[in-house]
């Protein structure tokens, strides 16, 4: 594997010679403190495309100011190690100063996809995800690139970007990957006391309930999310940011289950902030 820190044009040499080969190039975008969530994007990229290019940084346009980025959990050389292992071919390693000039001045903002949600609790948060994903393909130029449903809005408000600017790369949605006691992996998992942990096992425990009350007929949504939130209430650790039913592909609010709808929550444990998501009458493919 090789890993280029910082330099890129050393990337771009190394993409063009894998492009030469005839290679479909998939990017995973990462922040690092890599677990078993990432190597599953890692995972489905190696078996759609004959180079797998993994990077991992922590983007500081997408943190707000009273958020966690000096403190995000980082990791270099284990990470390196994992995507050794994985069989990635090219690990992008930048610092900030590497992407970043001092006076960067553009952003990319989309309106409609992440205003509500994460994007109400967090000003900001997707128009520096946004940046940064654009940056990574215009350096990059991958066919395909993967995101977690676990950070569904981001998803889709990834999906909206490449739409709306005509962007030539497929985005692939992979599975949440669970702890076996259902908590969703996240690197900001290693912020919870055991306590806090044993707490965080409600956002999915809420999630189920409710998906097990749509199966069995219920579709209106302010029953639903009322179910998921008094879940969550019963652990007094955990404050609700929201809890919220909405058109799975646009996010827009939905009042019965008609089409897929994803069911999304937020909540606080302590100063950690998790979140979770369930997709419900979702087509099978
Ligand atoms: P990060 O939180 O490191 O996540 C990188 C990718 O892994 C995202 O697409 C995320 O949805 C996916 N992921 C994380 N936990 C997962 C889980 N339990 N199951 C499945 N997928 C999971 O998301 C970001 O970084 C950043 O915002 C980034 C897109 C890299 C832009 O900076």
């Amino acid at each position: 594997m090789l890993r280029i820190d910082g330099c890129i044009d050393e990337l771009r040499k190394a993409v063009r010679e894998i492009r030469n080969g005839g290679a479909g190039i998939g990017l995973v975008p990462t922040m690092g403190y890599l677990h078993e969530g990432h190597l599953s994007l890692v995972r489905k990229s190696r078996a759609e495309n004959t180079a797998t290019i993994v990077s991992i940084f922590v983007n500081p346009t997408q943190f707000g100011p009273n958020e966690d980025f000096d403190a995000y959990p980082r990791d270099l050389e284990r990470d390196t190690r994992l995507l050794e292992k994985e069989g990635v071919d090219v690990a992008f390693c930048p610092a900030p100063g590497d992407l970043y000039t001092a006076d960067h001045s553009t952003f990319v903002t989309e309106e409609a996809v992440s205003r509500d949600l994460c994007g109400a609790s967090r000003p900001g948060h997707f128009r520096g995800v946004c940046t940064i994903v654009l940056k990574l393909f215009n350096i990059v130029g991958p066919d395909r690139a993967y995101f977690g449903e676990k950070d569904f809005q981001q998803l889709q408000v990834i999906r909206r970007m490449v739409r709306d600017l005509n962007l030539p790369v497929q985005i692939r949605g992979c599975p949440i990957v669970r702890e076996p006691d259902g908590l969703a992996l996240s690197s900001r998992n290693v912020y919870l006391s055991a306590s806090e942990r044993q707490a965080a096992l409600a956002l999915n425990l809420s999630l189920k309930k409710a998906r097990e009350q749509f199966c069995s007929g219920e579709k209106s949504a302010a029953v639903l999310v009322e179910s998921v939130r008094k879940e969550l209430e019963k652990e007094e650790t955990l404050r609700v940011e929201y809890v919220e039913l909405r058109d799975a592909a646009d996010l827009s609010l939905t009042s019965k289950v008609e089409k897929p709808v994803v069911l999304a929550l937020a909540v606080r444990v302590g100063k950690t902030r998790l979140i979770d998501n369930t997709i419900l009458n979702e087509v099978s493919s």
